[in-house]
């Protein structure tokens, strides 16, 4: 069994300057590797992506959308290494990086498994389209382009691997904006926020996720996990933190049991910070810790971990 790391440093997708780029250096340097070798998988990595090299001379907004191109570009590139790690029968593992990312991390695994299902971990929808983003950051829209549901963007052409509202499933949802409320029930689109976690409890929650997108358990599954669906005091190192989210076990357990029905293909990292102690004295080295070790053993679950 094999895993291929896809280091994503990258920030274009969102405004702040919180440092979610260093994100992916950090859990590598915190020793990802050998965690996974001693979960016995074989791991390729091929450093980190120079996604820096992709940002054009001139990217002016379109609509509200900032940086269009250099996201466009920087999703179409990690789209074709998460492609290439799963034609080779690996897992792919994706750093990031803020979750623009994943419009690239999802195409990928729709190219190779068409009847792919997403399960979507965050406190985000990340489903505003370039006509109801307020922001205009791109890592609030990925889910609308993956949908088919953004229009035509030019830059965007490349996205044509639609994910059917069906196959969709989000859990740990709390800043959802109006637009993006309209959206989810007009698709009919299964979400889990906190208040169904509460009500429900995790296990039940994960399992009517499941069920929804992947009644038989037969489908390919990519679970894109956006840190901040954990609480703030949990992983308080990232962009967009929202109090009332996951404790460490809920997300912990949501890794286990995406494991254990044997489909998981492609697993996300994302938004994960490491902020310049000058810019950001709030967080500090120990907030660091706590959030890129949560990452890290989120990621260890999710390729097989158990308690005991
Ligand atoms: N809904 C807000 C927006 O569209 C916040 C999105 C935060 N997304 C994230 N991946 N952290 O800008
Ligand atoms: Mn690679
Ligand atoms: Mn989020
Ligand atoms: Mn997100």
């Amino acid at each position: 069994k094999k895993v291929g790391i896809i280091g994503c440093p990258f920030n274009g997708g969102q405004h702040r300057n919180i440092g979610v780029e260093k994100g992916p250096k950090k859990l590598m340097e915190f020793g990802l590797i050998e965690q996974l070798e001693e979960l016995e998988w074989g791991v390729e990595f091929d450093g980190h992506h120079k996604l820096n090299e992709l940002r054009p001379a001139e990217d002016p907004n379109i609509g509200k959308l900032k940086k269009p191109l250099y996201v466009s570009r920087v999703a179409e590139t990690v789209s074709k290494a998460v492609e290439s790690h799963l034609k080779r029968k690996q897992v792919a593992l994706t750093l990031g990086g803020d979750h623009s990312l994943a419009l690239g991390t999802v195409s990928g695994t729709l190219s190779v498994y068409p009847d792919a299902c997403l399960i979507w971990v965050d406190a985000h929808a990340d489903i505003n389209t370039p006509e109801t983003t307020k922001s205009g950051n791109l890592h609030g829209c990925p889910v609308s382009f993956l949908l088919g549901i953004a229009g035509k963007v030019p830059g965007f052409e490349w996205v044509n691997k639609i994910l059917s509202p069906d196959r969709i499933a989000y859990i740990g949802l709390r800043d959802v904006e109006t637009s993006e409320k309209k959206i989810l029930k007009q698709l009919g689109i299964k979400a889990f926020s906190m208040h169904e976690v509460d009500k429900y409890g995790i296990g039940k929650v994960v399992e009517m996720a499941l069920d929804a997108v992947n009644p038989g358990r037969t489908r390919p599954i990519h679970l894109s996990f956006d840190v901040d669906a954990l609480d703030p005091t949990v992983a308080p190192s990232t962009g967009t933190p929202v109090r009332g989210g996951l404790t460490f076990r809920e997300g912990h357990y949501i890794c286990e049991a995406i494991h254990e029905t044997g489909c998981l293909v492609s697993v996300d990292m994302m938004e994960v910070a490491v902020p310049d102690h000058e810019i950001y004295p709030d967080i500090d080295d120990s907030q660091v810790f706590a959030t890129v070790t949560v990452g890290l053993s989120l990621i260890r679950c999710c390729l097989g971990e158990t308690l005991l």
